[in-house]
């Protein structure tokens, strides 16, 4: 069985659906944690299911350096062979990213590159787009831009709001996410440049 560890901060749907998909079978894995950089809903999830959670303040640590090095070490321990950003709302630094090559994916409810950052949704929405969506990308050392795994669009309707737009990019991004950690767990994933290469499955 493949370890998925998953990286979380808020209500953690995506979560839910990563393990959804793990009990249904419709991915040969596991996850064997939920981190967080706070208390949340999303670690409240995992323990109804009894996956094991750990927090790392950041506000236990001297900078984001100190802080990245402790939540690296705290993943190392259960071994992942992925390693999922899903809603985690802070920045890992080099020292962390460095230390899953090809293994570290983010999920963004925009499509990158445009509107990156903490307020996608919201931003896409006040440029006035008719298409935004959900992206799900390898994780570099700058925020929202590593090589693209896999992107799906939603059509912004007239009376949208924020939270409408969200809970339809939501909808989209859960099995997009699921399908992201299929190719990456199968090994299907090659970088060329910035360019990502998805071999066919065996
Ligand atoms: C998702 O829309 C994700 O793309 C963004 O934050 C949201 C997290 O939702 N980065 P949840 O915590 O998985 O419910």
């Amino acid at each position: 069985m493949q370890r998925i560890a998953v990286l979380v901060s808020g209500s953690g749907t995506n979560l839910a659906a990563l393990a959804d998909a793990c009990d249904e079978g419709r991915l040969a894995a596991g996850i064997v944690l939920a981190a967080s950089d706070r208390e949340c809903l999303a670690l409240e999830r995992a323990r109804e299911r009894d996956i094991a959670t750990e927090v790392v303040g950041v506000g236990d640590f001297p900078d984001r350096e100190a802080w990245s090095r402790r939540l690296r070490d705290v993943v190392l321990e259960r071994e992942p062979d992925l390693v999922v950003s899903a809603g985690f709302m802070r920045i890992l630094a080099p020292v962390f990213v460095d230390a899953f090559p090809m293994r570290l994916i983010n999920l963004h409810p925009a499509l990158l590159p445009a509107f990156p950052g903490a307020h996608a949704v919201r931003d896409a929405l006040d440029f006035g787009v008719k298409v935004t969506g959900t992206t799900v990308h390898l994780i570099d050392h700058e925020v929202d831009h590593g090589p693209i795994l896999l992107q799906e669009p939603v059509k912004v309707r007239e009376d949208d709001t924020e939270e409408t737009l969200h809970e339809r990019i939501k909808v989209v991004e859960r099995e997009l996410l699921v399908e992201g950690c299929r190719l990456v767990l199968e090994g299907r994933v090659r970088v060329d440049g910035h360019r990502v290469r998805i071999d066919p499955p065996a």
